[in-house]
């Protein structure tokens, strides 16, 4: 199904690790609406070597990004705009990990260098991707910066664990550079707020498969999966969605907005 929402878009995505990842699908959406971009991922990611099908799926380059790292995200702003030949449209940041998380540490006992590195990966490196971008003038007015972003910034879902408040830091990057971003330059910046989907970093979350079945029997329409995520994603990079900036959207199938449902009650 092609709209040509995106033609002549360029942009860049970075976070597609394997099939799963939501990133990937975005890819692969944005490339059927037309929308041209670079592929990009940590280093050590792209050793693991599946990006390369979606890279020649997509005829899209792939440059390699430590998004903790000012350089790398400089660098990977100048070569995307000579590569796409021209300056660029939209922008996607679907990065999230915590040591914590991985080392199964409680919250009560956080690891406080891991907990930086929760924050820098998965929150602040969406304040450097910003930064790059701003000072190296890479982006079209009226173009789309998008972050991905979980309910537990807002609601304690406690084995998210630190994750938790780089999400916050996450949404909150977003409305304040969006401000900056809109006064300046015309353009929007948004999280969308996803439903548990089974990725490599969602399943990484302890008790996962508990989680996403109760967010599944909570939410009236049931949860959104990678590939309605990127559709909705292809709706905010198009030309549709202009004048929406500053937000954190929702994106649940119902869940935010509902506090039990009849089929959760059944079960008490
Ligand atoms: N899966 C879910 O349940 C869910 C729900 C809501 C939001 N999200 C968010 O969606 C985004 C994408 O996650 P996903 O679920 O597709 O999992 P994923 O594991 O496929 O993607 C995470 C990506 O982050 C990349 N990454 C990690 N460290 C990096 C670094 N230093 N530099 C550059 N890239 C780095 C990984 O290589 C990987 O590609 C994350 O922000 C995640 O928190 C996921």
């Amino acid at each position: 199904m092609s709209n040509g929402l995106l033609k002549g878009k360029r942009g860049i995505i970075f976070g597609a690790l394997d099939e799963n990842s939501i990133a990937w699908k975005v890819a692969e959406r944005v490339y059927e609406e037309g929308g041209r971009f670079v592929l990009t991922n940590a280093p050590i990611a792209l050793r693991m070597g599946a990006i390369n099908q979606l890279s020649e799926k997509c005829e899209a380059p792939l440059i390699p990004a430590d998004a903790t790292n000012n350089e790398d995200l400089n660098n990977l702003f100048i070569e995307s705009v000579d590569k796409l030949g021209g300056k660029l449209d939209f922008v996607l940041h679907s990065i999230g990990m915590s040591p914590n998380v991985r080392k199964n540490k409680h919250y009560t006992d956080l690891n406080h260098e891991w907990y930086h590195k929760t924050l820098d990966v998965s929150a602040m490196s969406f304040h450097r991707v910003l930064t790059a971008a701003w000072k190296n003038d890479s982006m079209n007015d009226w173009g789309s910066m998008l972050a991905l972003t979980y309910i537990a910034a807002q609601r304690v879902f406690p084995d998210y664990n630190d994750m938790a408040d780089a999400k916050s830091m996450l949404e909150s990057i977003a409305r304040s550079f969006g401000y900056h971003y809109g006064k300046e330059k015309k353009v929007r910046v948004n999280t969308i707020s996803q439903s548990p989907t089974p990725t490599t970093a969602g399943k990484g979350v302890k008790g996962f498969d508990q989680f996403i079945a109760y967010a599944d029997q909570i939410s009236p329409m049931g949860n959104a999966d990678a590939t309605a995520c990127a559709d909705y994603c292809v709706a905010m990079f198009s030309d549709l969605t202009r004048y929406i900036t500053m937000q954190n959207l929702f994106h649940d199938g119902g869940f935010s907005s509902t506090g039990v449902s009849a089929e959760v009650l059944d079960k008490m």
